[in-house]
């Protein structure tokens, strides 16, 4: 499993962990995100069960288990956490952010999870890590009905779980390297798996406020600049989606 230090100041690193080769064919590439301050690493959407050995000996190798105290689940896909269970045997005391309808659901996985979990309500809330205070903000209907993002304003990275995700070829670079070229890749994932407008155009709203420099999906590539990350924005303003098309 390959790695990108994304961002790095004294008070906070952004390490993003993909492009898995050893990952059978049948399973969805996926990028997992690890922030880092102080001496606190959160893990962002941590991935599945299959690949979870890939992604511990990565996190192992570049940051260090015991630092790592949180994890946000963006919703309730098996691609984003079916490995927390076994994240949370080896990290037994690492609280747990995801939105706050699926808990329950998520709860199927055990019980000791459970206990670790941190429901967030509906309109976000603000999260401490190390010196940073990370903001968890709605991403409702985008896709899952309760889904979140998260935003640190110092680098001014968001990670936007399944929002900007791609389907791209393994090969494919961390970065989007020409917006228009990798439209394809983008296009029919968003039509089918964000299935409401009004919620679209919100998040839209929400998020040119907030200015990002990254938009960090949760697949394919990440998408830097503030001129990139406003096409990508455009672009999804004028998507059609909940269309019913091939993926
Ligand atoms: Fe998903
Ligand atoms: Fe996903």
């Amino acid at each position: 499993m390959d790695h990108k230090i994304i961002y790095n100041d004294d008070q906070v690193k952004w390490i993003v962990f993909g492009r898995d080769s050893q990952k059978p064919n049948a399973i969805i590439d996926t990028n997992e995100y690890a922030i880092e301050s102080g001496n606190e690493v959160m893990i962002l959407d941590p991935g599945g069960t299959e690949i979870f050995p890939y992604v511990l000996s990565s996190v192992s190798e570049v940051i260090g288990l015991e630092k790592v105290k949180k994890f946000f689940c963006s919703h309730q896909d098996p691609d984003i956490f079916s490995s927390l269970p076994l994240w949370m045997a080896l990290c037994p005391n690492a609280t747990i952010y995801m939105p706050r309808i699926w808990a329950n659901f998520m709860s199927h996985f055990g019980k000791e999870c459970a206990v670790h979990f941190h429901p967030v309500p509906d309109q976000g809330m603000r999260v401490k890590l190390g010196s940073e205070d990370l903001q968890i903000i709605p991403a409702h209907y985008l896709h899952a009905s309760g889904n979140i993002n998260l935003f640190c304003s110092r680098s001014r990275i968001l990670f936007s779980g399944d929002i900007g995700s791609a389907l791209v070829p393994l090969n494919y670079p961390f970065f989007v390297e020409n917006f228009h070229d990798h439209i394809p890749f983008m296009r029919a994932f968003h039509q089918r798996w964000m299935p409401s407008e009004s919620a679209k155009k919100a998040w839209i709203r929400n998020v040119r406020t907030l200015n990002p420099h990254m938009i960090c999906p949760q697949h394919g590539a990440i998408i830097k600049g503030e001129a990139m990350v406003g096409q990508f924005l455009d672009w999804l303003d004028n998507l059609e989606v909940g269309v019913l098309s091939n993926v």
